[in-house]
Order: structure tokens, then C-alpha cells, then sequence
């Protein structure tokens, strides 16, 4: 499956292919996989998983023989599934090369089954059909939860009872979207109802995050570069820093939003996630297992976040020249009197050896000034610094920083002190710059590409555990808690503005600046 360590250190020329729909190799047949995507006629769908299986598909790294349902309530025919998804085809494969003919080739495999998510009627018909197209073959079926978080157990419950394979068969697997509940009890709550249902090898919780290719090298970056091993500790690292922000609203996803907001959105998955990568031990070996036991100790380590290390914001409506831009509220499905933060900015503390002291600075938000997701580390000031008193270093020109630039333009770069040029001696801050365009001649995978290939080859490192989910809500379920309780009122930020100022008071508690 995953080129391991040892496959390729070159430019990115050998990817080892999968020989077919992972596991063992057939012994009595050919396996095949059935792939359904529940929720179909939805959003994430369209834009994310359909586009995904036809891009794995057009770099074969699909299995020969496999089928794709897509199940929803809406009627629609195989034709009208098929037309659906070709219109909505917006991956990086569509302006390639023979894209068309490829794309004939992959609709002849799509097929539709309408259905009910809470009665087993329509997922019993979805299983003559997938039993019929995996005659002669060893069936593994993947079931790709594309629906809102209330009918997930439905859902699980129904598909699990009429169209799970028998144990002893090939394997299904479930692929769970997040929300993954709303704080500690919900989210505890769902677990022990998928698990009346599925064992936890078959559940496949996703954080796309993980499948973007810098975060997937937050790890060769720390274990494999003596330069940066040593360096990674509350030692010479002064302050973390993990920002997420986008340049959009909520738009059309208001109803979703307002009953969870920026914090569960995004920061107590997404950049935790980040953050447990970024500073968890070194594993025993890169198997799933491995790595998922740092992960969760690392979060456990971490201190519950106070609502005195957290600043909210949500953002108004702004005018610039001719165009106006809306406010959070008033989206249409969003409360007027909405409190729920569109912007976040939070302290997190790692109670732990390496880490004591060391802010880990987390600030995602919607409708700011830009689009970007990054990771920004600053080390310590040189002790005794020689050029202290040098024109042009001041005292934070001598930290460095290295920032690996998650999205968009994927890069890795390092700050560093340098000499200008000439006869004085004059400091200035320059960059090491490794930008991913320049030195990689290739396109940058969707993290939905990655993430259903592991589930199809059994490889759970990128996706989350339960108990690491556990880990995850006991850091922020008592500030959410809080926050709704008190009802406090966010920090009003202009549409496409840099956020609330109070995310600078925040960090300047800690003497950081944010980068
Ligand atoms: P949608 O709201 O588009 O819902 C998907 C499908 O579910 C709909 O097409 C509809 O199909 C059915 N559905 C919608 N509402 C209900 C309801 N109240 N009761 C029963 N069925 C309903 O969701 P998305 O595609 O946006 O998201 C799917 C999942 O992925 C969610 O869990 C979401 O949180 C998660 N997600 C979404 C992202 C996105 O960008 N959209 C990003 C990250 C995660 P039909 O009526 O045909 O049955
Ligand atoms: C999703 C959030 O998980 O991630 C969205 O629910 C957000 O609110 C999205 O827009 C961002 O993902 P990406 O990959 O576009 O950065």
C-alpha cells in the first residue's frame, strides 16, 4: 500500500502501485471491492468523493475489478448519477489528457440505489445488486458516510444488518465523516452505537486534514533530519503556532455551522490533529497502531483549555468599493442572535517533559483576509548573540522560524539570520525556501485520494481511533461547555479583516506574535 520509507527517496518517481484490492493475494479468485457512497446526491460528494474515486481511477491505483453505488433518498437513475457526476467532476484530472475516455470508463462502474437511511428495505436491495456484481469474485464492500451526523447510526445500523458481508468473507468497512459529536458525552455516545454495530477495525473515522501531503510529512520531516531532531523540544522551541483561515464564509452551510462552530470545525480536529503529529514521540515503527499510541499520549498529556486562553470572534458584513460582503447572521438558516464563533483563538498546553511551558498557538477562522493553512515554529533567541547590536537585528530578527505551508503553494521554509551583502555589516532575515511547485514537477493529490485508498487497503494510520477522539473532547468539551453556557458574546471582526484583535492580546500574554 503506503510506498513505505525505503520505496523512494527520489524525485517522486516510484510509487508502488497496489496489486489489487489490498489484503493477501486471492487464493480460490479475484477480489473485488464495492465502494458505496451513502449521501450521495450530496455536497461533500460531489465535490470530494466522486472526484477522488475517478482521479484514483485515472492513476490506476484503484483495484481491476471494482463498483461504485452511490445510495441517497433522491431519485435519480444510474444515468442521472452519472451525468451528476460528470458535471461536477472539479479534481485536478479533468484537464488532462484522454480525461473523457477515462471518465467513460469509470461511469460504465456507477450505479445508483435510492433509499431510506433508517429502514433496511432499500439496503437490502442495494445488497442484491452488489451481490450480483461481485458474482465470481471475492466481495470486499466500503461504505463512505456522506450525511449529516444525525442519521449516521441509522445508517450503520441498517447497512450493517443487510448489506455487510458475512464474517469470514472479504472485509466492510465504514468510512465515518466528521462530526464525530459535538463535546466528551456525544461523541462517547456514538461510539458505543457504531460499536453495537461494527467492530472498531471496520470503522474508519476520517480528518481529511491528515491526507494533505504536509501533514503526512510533519513525520519523514521530524524522523528522518537529524538537523531538526534534536532542536524539537521546549529546549530551542520558543512557541508553535497553528493557523487555519479562509477567505470564504459559511456560505450555504450555515445550518450545519451554527450548531457547532469554528472550535469543533476545525480545531479540536483538524489542527489538533496537527498538533499531536507535530508533537507526539517517536513511534515504536510507522505501523497505525504505533503511531496512534503517541498520538493519544500526547493528547493526554495536554491540559484542558481555560476560557481565559481563548479568544472568539464572528464576523460582520463589510462593504469594500462596490461589493458588499454578508455578515455571519445573516445567512438565512443562522439565528439572529447567534453567538456561535466563526473565529478562534487559543493557548494549549503539553504537560509533558518535552513540552512544559511551550505555547502551542492555535487561530482558525472564516471570511478573513486570505486562505491558508499553516504551521509556524519559533525557536528560541540565540543566547548571547554576537550581533545583538547589529543594524537591521532587532531581537526577533534573531529567532528563526520554520513554517511548513500546509495550503495553498505546499512549502517548507526556515527564517534565518543573514549577512547582507557588502562592506558593512548590516543583518537581515532570509529564507530557506523549499516550495513544492518548483521542486516537484507533479500535482499534489487531494487528501480524499490518499484517505480512500488506506480504507480500501486496511491502512488506518490517517484515520482517528477512539480513543484518541476521547483524548480530543476532554481538551475542549469544558470551554465549549463554558462558551454556551455563559453565552459570551464573540469579538464583531469585518468580513475578509485579519480577525478580532483580541487573538493578539492572547498571544502577547504568552509574548507571542503571531506569524
Ligand atoms: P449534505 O447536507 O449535502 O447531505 C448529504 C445528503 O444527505 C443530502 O444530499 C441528502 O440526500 C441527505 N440529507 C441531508 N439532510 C438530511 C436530513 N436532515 N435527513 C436525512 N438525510 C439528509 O451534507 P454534505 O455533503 O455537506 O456533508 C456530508 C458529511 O460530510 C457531513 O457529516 C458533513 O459534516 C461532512 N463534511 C462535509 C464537508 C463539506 O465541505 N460539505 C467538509 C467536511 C465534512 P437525500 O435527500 O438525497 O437523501
Ligand atoms: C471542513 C470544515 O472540515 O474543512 C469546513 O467543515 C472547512 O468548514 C473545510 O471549510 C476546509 O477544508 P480544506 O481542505 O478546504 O482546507
Amino acid at each position: 500500500g503506503h510506498p513505505q520509507i525505503g520505496a523512494s527517496f527520489s524525485d517522486g518517481a516510484l510509487d508502488a502501485k497496489p496489486s489489487g484490492a489490498g489484503g493477501p493475494a486471492p487464493e480460490q479468485g479475484e477480489h473485488t471491492v464495492s465502494i458505496t457512497v451513502v449521501g450521495a446526491s450530496g455536497d461533500l460528494a460531489k465535490k470530494k468523493i466522486f472526484p477522488a474515486l475517478f482521479a484514483l481511477f485515472y492513476e490506476d491505483w484503484l483495484p481491476e475489478h471494482f463498483t461504485i453505488f452511490g445510495y441517497a433518498r433522491s431519485k435519480m437513475s444510474d444515468e442521472e448519477l452519472r451525468n451528476m457526476i460528470s458535471m461536477t467532476l472539479t479534481c485536478r484530472i479533468d484537464q488532462r489528457a484522454n480525461c473523457s475516455e477515462k471518465m467513460d470508463q469509470f461511469l460504465k462502474r456507477c450505479f445508483y440505489q435510492s433509499g431510506q437511511y433508517n429502514s433496511e428495505e432499500g439496503f437490502c436491495e442495494l445488497d442484491r445488486k452488489l451481490t450480483e456484481k461481485e458474482a465470481g469474485k471475492l466481495p470486499n464492500r466500503l461504505f463512505y458516510l456522506s450525511i449529516p451526523p444525525n442519521i449516521f447510526v441509522d445508517v450503520v445500523r441498517s447497512a450493517s444488518r443487510t448489506a455487510s458481508l458475512p464474517s469470514g468473507g472479504g472485509w466492510t468497512r465504514f468510512i465515518v465523516e466528521k462530526p464525530f459529536g459535538r463535546d466528551s458525552e456525544s461523541s462517547g455516545e456514538l461510539t458505543r452505537s457504531l460499536k453495537m454495530y461494527l467492530e472498531e477495525e471496520q470503522i474508519f473515522r476520517i480528518d481529511h486534514y491528515l491526507g494533505k501531503e504536509l501533514v503526512e510529512n510533519l513525520s519523514v520531516l521530524r524522523f528522518s533530519n537529524l538537523v531538526f531532531q534534536p532542536l524539537w523540544s521546549r529546549d530551542y522551541i520558543r512557541n508553535v503556532q497553528l493557523i487555519f483561515s479562509e477567505d470564504f464564509g459559511t456560505e450555504g452551510r450555515g445550518g450545519y455551522f451554527d450548531n457547532y462552530g469554528i472550535i469543533r470545525d476545525i480545531m479540536q480536529n483538524h489542527l489538533l490533529q496537527i498538533l499531536a503529529l507535530f508533537a507526539m514521540e517517536t513511534p515504536v515503527s510507522l505501523a497505525a497502531e504505533d503511531i496512534r499510541n503517541e498520538k493519544v499520549k500526547v493528547l493526554r498529556s495536554m491540559r484542558k483549555l481555560k476560557v481565559e486562553d481563548v479568544v472568539v470572534g464572528q464576523y460582520k458584513g463589510h462593504t469594500r468599493g462596490e461589493k458588499s460582503f454578508p455578515a455571519y447572521v445573516d445567512d438565512p438558516t443562522v439565528p439572529n442572535d447567534s453567538v456561535t464563533p466563526t473565529f478562534a483563538a487559543a493557548a494549549l498546553f503539553i504537560d509533558n517533559a518535552r513540552w512544559d511551558g511551550v505555547p502551542f498557538l492555535m487561530k482558525a477562522g472564516k471570511a478573513l483576509h486570505t486562505r491558508r493553512a499553516e504551521i509556524r515554529v519559533q525557536f528560541r533567541r540565540v543566547p548571547g548573540n554576537l550581533y545583538r547590536g547589529s543594524v537591521g537585528a532587532d531581537l526577533d530578527m534573531a529567532t528563526n522560524e520554520l513554517v511548513l505551508r500546509v495550503q495553498p503553494d505546499e512549502a517548507i521554509y526556515l527564517k534565518i539570520n543573514n549577512k547582507v551583502p557588502g562592506l558593512g555589516m548590516r543583518l537581515d532575515s532570509g529564507n530557506l525556501n523549499l516550495f513544492y511547485s518548483e521542486r516537484y514537477q507533479r500535482e499534489i493529490p487531494d487528501a480524499y485520494e490518499r484517505l480512500l485508498l488506506d480504507a480500501m487497503e486496511g491502512e488506518r494510520r490517517l484515520f482517528i481511533r477512539s480513543d484518541e477522539l476521547d483524548a480530543a473532547w476532554a481538551i475542549f468539551t469544558p470551554v465549549l461547555r463554558e462558551l454556551e453556557d455563559k453565552r459570551v458574546a464573540p469579538e464583531l471582526y469585518p468580513y475578509g479583516s485579519r480577525g478580532p484583535v483580541g487573538a493578539h492580546y492572547l498571544a502577547a500574554n504568552y509574548n507571542v506574535r503571531w506569524g
